[in-house]
């Protein structure tokens, strides 16, 4: 029986004779819909071409970036052979488009033999899809951007037929919270196309910053797009002196949008731009303030991360300052018919996201201009008012060709029926507007909103909640009971007010967004968390060599506290990565693997002043060493 399971773990994981070195691993995220381990395997050689036949231009640009990769880890040549037909030979790598519709446009046959590799797609978007594949079938050292002697380039047998479970496919990037550079962006595209995302969604205005260049609007973007450099945590800063310099931030300029639209063209990535209103717009108000309801909006300020809204009573939240457009002002709405017709033509994605999210109504409440909005127009309250809004802005947004798009809130009060909807206040919203028949992304808190701490607070950077990988991994696009054909697919979404880099952009990405990818890409049959946490683990050591940073949360214990008597705390701790040693000590010094090792609940001392902890694979240190303090123990008891 043992033997039996040891041969099927073997045959799982594409093993090879049991004593020898094994043959690659096939370890992909996202898990391709099909996959048969072939016999033997293929080896990229000084030798070896990119043969391709077709002579569409996308097709042939897959194969510069195939070569280029290639020739840049393997110091390899891997010349581009283009002949009419396929041209066979032995020991190269042919890219093949097919007239075989049922790849779809984004599928694609990855076959590797002994004696060649063929990617076989419809589209190019299946070559390069096909290729990401190829690459992580490829020893991880293919991630180096410096020629690697000494390695073996061998390819395991392999039949892989794939193609995506849903068309969108998305992460979402605050390039307004923090401003980041247009290179950032082409950064963060070449990351996510690696895990076969397809849409950028670039959250483009907010309070701290206008980030996007609109003609005949300047201040938009010469007063917007700055603020007051904080570093510490942002939302608890002071308001800024008059004298501190409002010299943070940046923005893209007309021909930056169209550098980036193209790079992300050419990468088969569609830019979604959300211009957020009428909430979270003091940028905007700040440049023009008679956008405002409210009187005296010329004194403020674009935020530097000081507090401007009060949340202790849920949402929508109290504002302190009013960061609102004004729905009863006609100006407003000639302000954004000239920012849409500008989005709308830097951005051939055929949707814009309004935004609509977390719009305070207070300021409203006060306002004569409101009231009288409301008796002229019937509204009953704010949510109408704010629906009103949202019915006139998707007007604009349809004239200029688009179709509209927002956060959940746009629900409230009635939505416009052609309107789609991202659901983030979990999958309600989303399971509401598809029951309506209206288009919805999923891209909800529980699972999917990557700016949330991906483990213990004691050791990473605060956040208001946490969402680890196993969570996100149970991300499912389509909740039951909904009609599958008005969800379009899912996204995760990076917010950065605690994000001042993009090393942590990086950070808080990977590795939830492993995670997501398979959610939006794989059937839904073939996920299985344990079989991604090795895959992830996998990616870990391409990240390495790639050196784009990761999280390494899932080796840190996780901590549970209760109370077995009036004074007596108990912990139990965990690990989200399987096969782990926790070593821990309550005096206060630094636990290695001569430590004592966690067996079960432990009592904590009566006068003990910390737990330390850490966590060991094989006799190796591979957690961070994280330290609770008694006394956040005591706050924990009971919490999950
Ligand atoms: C959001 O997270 N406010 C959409």
């Amino acid at each position: 029986m043992k033997k039996y399971f040891i041969l099927s773990l073997c045959i799982a994981a594409y093993c090879t004779a049991i004593g020898q070195v094994a043959r690659p691993i096939i370890s992909i995220i996202p898990q391709p819909a099909s996959v048969q381990a072939g016999k033997g395997s293929f080896i990229l050689r000084s030798t070896t071409a990119i043969e391709i036949s077709s002579a569409d231009a996308d097709a042939r640009r897959v194969a510069g970036y195939l070569s280029k990769k290639l020739s840049s880890a393997t110091g390899y040549p891997t010349p581009i052979k283009t002949s009419a037909t396929n041209l066979n030979t032995t020991g190269n790598i042919r890219l093949t488009i097919s007239a075989d519709t049922t790849l779809g446009t984004e599928g694609y046959r990855l076959t590797v033999i002994p004696n060649s590799v063929t990617i076989t797609a419809y589209k190019p978007a299946g070559l390069f899809y096909g290729m990401q594949t190829l690459l992580q079938l490829l020893p991880k050292e293919i991630e180096s951007n410096t020629a690697v002697k000494n390695v073996s380039w061998t390819i395991p047998a392999a039949t892989i037929s794939d193609k995506p479970r849903f068309g969108w496919r998305g992460l979402m990037f605050d390039v307004s919270r923090h401003f980041f550079t247009k290179q950032d962006v082409k950064d963060y595209i070449d990351q996510m196309v690696r895990f076969k995302y397809n849409l950028l969604h670039l959250h483009l205005t907010d309070d701290e910053g206008w980030r996007i260049e609109i003609k005949g609007l300047p201040r938009l973007t010469e007063v917007g797009a700055w603020n007051v450099k904080k570093v510490g945590y942002f939302g608890t800063f002071p308001p800024p002196g008059p004298d501190e310099p409002r010299d943070y931030g940046g923005f893209y300029t007309q021909n930056d949008i169209k550098e980036i639209v193209q790079y992300a063209k050419e990468r088969f990535v569609n830019i979604l731009p959300e211009v957020d209103v009428p909430g979270h717009s003091l940028a905007a108000v700040v440049a023009y303030p008679d956008l405002s309801c409210t009187p005296g909006a010329e004194k403020y300020r674009v935020r530097s991360g000081e507090v401007i809204m009060d949340w202790s009573h849920g949402a929508p939240p109290i504002a302190l300052v009013d960061n609102t457009l004004c729905p009863a002002n006609e100006k407003v709405y000639d302000f954004l018919d000239k920012v849409m017709t500008q989005v709308a033509e830097l951005f051939p994605f055929e949707y814009i996201h309004v935004g609509g999210d977390e719009c305070p109504k207070n300021f409203w409440e006060k306002s004569d201009a409101i009231k009288a909005l409301m008796q002229k127009e019937g509204l009953k309250n704010m949510e109408e008012v704010q629906s009103y809004f949202e019915k006139r802005l998707e007007k604009i947004v349809e004239s200029k060709g688009k179709k509209f798009l927002g956060w959940d809130e746009i629900l409230e009060g009635g939505l416009a029926p052609s309107a789609a909807v991202m659901s983030w206040r979990g999958m309600k919203g989303g399971i509401e507007a598809a029951k309506m028949k209206h288009e919805v992304v999923m891209s909800p808190t529980d699972f999917a909103y990557i700016d949330y701490m991906q483990g213990d607070p004691v050791i990473e950077p605060r956040v208001y909640a946490t969402l680890r990988l196993r969570d996100a991994y149970k991300f499912e696009p389509i909740p039951d009971g909904v009609d599958p054909i008005y969800i379009k697919g899912g996204q995760a979404n990076l917010w950065t007010e605690q994000i001042y880099n993009m090393r942590h952009a990086q950070y808080m990405t990977w590795p939830r967004g492993l995670a997501i990818a398979e959610a939006v890409w794989s059937p839904k049959k073939s996920r299985n968390w344990n079989d991604f946490l090795p895959r992830v683990e996998k990616q870990f050591e391409r990240f390495d060599i790639a050196e784009v940073k990761y999280a390494p949360s899932v080796y840190d214990p996780i901590i549970t506290v209760k109370k077995v008597s009036n004074d007596q705390l108990q912990v139990e701790l965990s690990t989200e990565a399987q096969g782990l040693d926790i070593h821990y000590t309550f005096d206060n010094t630094f636990p290695d693997k001569f430590y004592p090792k966690y067996t079960g609940p432990l009592n904590v001392p009566k006068e003990a002043f910390s737990l330390n902890v850490i966590t060991y694979r094989n006799g190796k240190a591979i957690g961070r060493q994280l330290n609770f303090p008694v006394t956040e123990l005591q706050k924990r008891v009971g919490r999950k």
